[in-house]
């Protein structure tokens, strides 16, 4: 009797904690859907720019976000339109101004070392963000979009280049938040996830 109860226990226990342990559930969008990414700022080399910030309450305005769907188009339509003000979007809208991306950093961060690897982080980012546009998820995305005129490519951008610098960001640089941490391990499950699928 008693240890019948005690198993009754250790199987809810067990229950609790890895029901906690995968706060959200993994699929292949599981990047795509990890929105905060894209306004949480955890790596001080990838600070928040005015233009973004600017858009952010821009969009506000035009999206009011209920639901996790609309905050989503919300945070792409911000990230195009940042993107647009920094000059960093193509006209096709789905290149990069890779000239306009260095100058961006040059005059923002002070270490070589710093500006290479956010270069560099955007110029895998552009390739991800292409390799994704064709995806079930982002083409769902990208016709929910065009009611608001815009487009998925800098959004992808941004939120690649949001999870690479929470993913590698030189450690002292971390904002050790418990969001930020929480974030990040999330991140991991999710490229874990897609590395083992593919
Ligand atoms: C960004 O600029 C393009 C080209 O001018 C425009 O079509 C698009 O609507 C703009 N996007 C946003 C979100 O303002």
């Amino acid at each position: 009797m008693c240890s019948q109860l005690f198993a009754l226990l250790l199987l809810l226990l067990t229950a609790c904690v890895a029901g906690r342990s995968t706060p959200q559930e993994l699929d292949e969008d599981c990047e795509l859907n990890a929105v905060d990414t894209m306004h949480d700022f955890c790596c001080d080399l990838h600070d928040e720019s005015p233009q973004f910030s600017d858009c952010q309450m821009e969009w506000h305005e035009k999206i009011q976000y209920q639901t996790d769907e609309e905050e989503q188009m919300y945070m792409f339509c911000t990230a195009e339109c940042s993107f647009n003000s920094t000059d960093f979007l193509g006209k096709d809208r789905r290149s990069l101004n890779l000239n306009e991306v260095k100058e961006h950093l040059d005059s923002d961060l002070v270490s070589d070392a710093d500006i290479e690897l956010l270069y560099d982080t955007y110029v895998k980012c552009d390739k991800h963000a292409l390799s994704m546009l064709p995806h079930k998820g982002v083409k769902q995305l990208a016709r929910r979009l065009t009611r608001h005129g815009c487009h998925p490519y800098p959004g992808l951008v941004l939120e690649c280049v949001a999870n690479e610098m929470i993913l590698h960001c030189p450690t002292k640089r971390f904002r050790q938040t418990a969001q930020c941490e929480e974030t990040r391990t999330h991140l991991k499950q999710c490229m874990q996830y897609l590395k083992y699928k593919s």
